[in-house]
């Protein structure tokens, strides 16, 4: 059996988890568990919203799968989730975009990759209040982790029958940190002549990306703008409720969705666990248990053909009649 750590963190976190281990031991797959606490429900009782008790059994599991944890806004603990990156060297963040079966979108035949990088930037979260009215955030690059990350992107694109990959900066205004960025890529990119490699200023791919996202294959970005553009991204193939997303290292692989903790839903049975859903499903081909995540996956794609949604794309079902129609279509 897999042991396999359980952040179900917090706001719509606990709901959406319950669903997703509801469905996945419907599906006849037996998973040992092992949650974990973590964020400011655990500050209270052990000083810390990280406490090492997670890391350790991420380390010892190699697995997670991660509901959302709040971070206060301009006050309060550094996130638990950019802390975990950090400390496991999760580099890249994988954030998948395809159109689902039965959500309607603006644009059809939507595939595209967001791989962003997941360790520094101005995530490094090196900050400094100058005065009263100033204050610096420093933006960190650096040539070894924008080499992995866009190595990570050629690699994925090969193993996962890609054609292409666009590096995603603002090199024209930030000579020095995005620039060093593009010259990682293209360094990267000779060794992967089989893929077409492309460069596009951010801002440029946001308008391009809100006018036809088919022109997207496989994008690598820089810490900030992978963060943006992929809930941009979501956007294209119906919100946040449906996007998922992985973020993997050397030794161990966190599943979590893009999306946060979702306050303003909080309790009320709405949540969609449909992005938590697709990142279980990752995560058990990850972990080997293919037969299982097509069988989800299935029972998934023919819930929501048949209609059967939560209010964020269009239905009226509540978490719980959202999750017992997806087991009703495993069996
Ligand atoms: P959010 O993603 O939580 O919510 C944005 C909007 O999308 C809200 O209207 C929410 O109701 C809706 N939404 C999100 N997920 C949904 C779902 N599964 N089903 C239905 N509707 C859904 O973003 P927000 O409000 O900016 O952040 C809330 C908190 O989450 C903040 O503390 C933020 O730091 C944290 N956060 C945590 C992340 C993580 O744990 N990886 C990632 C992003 C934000």
């Amino acid at each position: 059996m897999h042991t396999i750590t359980l952040i179900n963190g917090d706001g719509i976190g606990p709901e959406i988890s319950e669903s997703v281990q509801k469905i996945i031991a419907a599906s006849g797959l037996e998973i040992n568990w092992d949650i974990q606490t973590a964020g400011a429900d655990v500050i209270e009782s052990e000083g810390v919203p990280l406490p090492d008790r997670v890391l350790e059994s991420i380390k010892r599991n190699k697995v997670a799968l991660k509901a959302p944890v709040t971070t206060p806004i301009g006050k309060g603990f550094r996130s638990v989730n950019v802390q975990l990156r950090k400390a496991l060297d999760l580099y890249a963040n994988l954030r998948p975009c395809k159109n689902l079966p039965g959500v309607e979108t603006r644009f059809k035949d939507v595939d595209i990759v967001v791989v962003r990088e997941n360790t520094e930037d101005l995530y490094a979260g090196v900050e400094e209040k100058i005065d009263e009215d100033t204050a610096h955030s420093i933006k960190i690059i650096t040539r070894k982790a924008s080499e992995r990350i866009c190595k990570f992107a050629f690699e994925y694109a090969i193993k996962n029958n890609r054609h292409e990959v666009c590096a995603v900066s603002k090199a024209n205004i930030m000579k020095l940190s995005d620039g060093l960025f593009l010259e990682s890529f293209r360094n990267v990119a000779k060794d992967y002549p089989q893929i077409t490699s492309k460069e596009i200023l951010v801002d440029n791919l946001c308008m391009q990306l809100v006018q036809d996202p088919t022109r997207f294959d496989v994008l690598v970005l820089p810490n900030l703008y992978g963060d943006i553009v992929s809930d941009l991204t979501a956007g294209l193939i119906g919100g946040l409720g449906v996007a998922q997303g992985a973020n993997i290292g050397l030794d161990c692989a966190v599943f979590e969705p893009v999306h946060g903790s979702a306050p303003d839903i909080k309790g009320q049975n709405k949540a969609n666990p449909t992005a938590l859903l697709l990142s279980a499903i990752e995560m058990l081909k990850y972990i080997n248990e293919y037969t299982y995540a097509e069988k989800i996956e299935k029972a998934l794609f023919k819930t929501l053909s048949q209609g059967h949604k939560t209010a964020d794309i269009g239905g009226n079902l509540t978490t719980t009649e959202f999750t017992n129609k997806i087991i009703e279509n495993l069996l």
